[in-house]
């Protein structure tokens, strides 16, 4: 019998063994963990290698406004794009269709059509922080330029899953769990995810034989929901440990310029949130229809 068809109580009952048991299972791992770090030859492991990923003297310190900026663009698109991607995958029959008015064959959902136009402004902003990434030198931040950003990393877990958490200015530079993790999620998922976007989508070339050997339609629609939760499981996690280690200083390293103790970031980052809510409250057919009639032909499915 499955959990949905349980009598309520049940269900109840089981939720909160559920809960406890993970919450349980939590304890026993940051226990065995703090046990692990108070041994004698992991103390010296945390002492010679406190987590902090190294980089070169004098590069990639402080946040720029064009890094601020690309992050807050970054997050907003993301939203919309996952937004628009859970409703494709839940439309049985979508609310409109588009279809291009050069290519007549190109024709899609106008949902479909939404989630494409927000990647591309995705894509143009991921760009655009990669080329000044490299154009400043500010990519030492995020590309590990020594090996030893594997124990600094291992060492941060420790550290991070006893608690016992890593003190460390985002300002100055990541410790390498960070920079092991940024440089996966802009190097790795997010190339992952345009590449099987696009094989999946009304742009490539159907009867390109050569590209479909190389990336089988099936492979692509395998990879892009697991890469979706990839990007999910990285922001609550990314989020969760930016407010839980020093937020204000955090928040102000991102969203306010400067590697200080105050309000002024949180308050930009209650903006940037705002902007968010908008986005998603505005994202739907009755203002997206008439963006995309620009672009193409839309027809509207009568509403009953
Ligand atoms: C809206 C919620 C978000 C907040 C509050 C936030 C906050 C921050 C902060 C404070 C830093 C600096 C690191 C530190 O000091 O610990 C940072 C860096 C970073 N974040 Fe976020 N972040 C958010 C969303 C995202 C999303 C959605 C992504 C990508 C999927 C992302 C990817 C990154 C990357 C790659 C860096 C390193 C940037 C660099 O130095 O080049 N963040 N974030």
């Amino acid at each position: 019998m499955t959990l949905a068809r349980l009598p309520m109580p049940l269900r109840v009952v089981y939720g909160l063994f559920g809960a406890a048991t993970l919450a349980l299972g939590a304890f026993v791992v940051v226990f065995l963990t703090r046990w692990i770090a108070s041994l004698e030859p992991v103390e010296a492991f945390l002492a010679a290698y406190p987590g902090t990923a190294p980089m070169p003297e004098g590069m990639g310190v402080g946040i720029p406004a064009w890094l601020s900026w690309t992050h807050f663009l970054n997050g907003f698109f993301l939203l919309l794009i996952i937004r628009s991607g859970i409703r494709i995958r839940g439309e049985k029959t979508p609310s409109g269709l588009w279809t291009s008015r050069r290519v007549k064959k190109r024709r899609m959902s106008l949902t479909m059509w939404f989630h494409i136009m927000i990647d591309l402004l995705w894509i143009a902003n991921g760009l655009l922080y990669v080329v000044l990434l490299f154009a400043t030198g500010a990519w030492v931040r995020v590309i590990p330029t020594s090996w030893d950003v594997f124990p600094h990393a291992l060492s941060a877990l420790i550290q991070y899953t006893s608690l016992d958490w890593p003190t460390h200015s985002g300002w100055t530079g990541y410790n390498g769990l960070q920079q092991l993790f940024y440089f996966a999620i802009v190097f790795v998922a997010s190339p992952l995810a345009i590449v099987t976007g696009l094989r999946l989508s009304a742009f490539w070339p159907r009867d390109a034989e050569r590209l479909n050997r190389a990336i089988p339609f099936d492979l692509a629609k395998a990879l892009h929901f697991p890469v979706m939760l990839f990007f999910v499981g990285f922001v609550i996690v990314h989020v969760g440990l930016v407010l839980a280690t020093d937020a204000l200083r955090n928040l102000n390293t991102m969203y306010g310029g400067q590697d200080a103790v105050n309000w002024t970031g949180f308050w930009i980052f209650v903006l940037s949130l705002l902007a968010m809510a908008a986005g998603w409250i505005a994202a739907r057919d009755r203002l997206i229809a008439p963006i995309a009639q620009r672009f193409g032909d839309v027809r509207m499915r009568p509403t009953r």
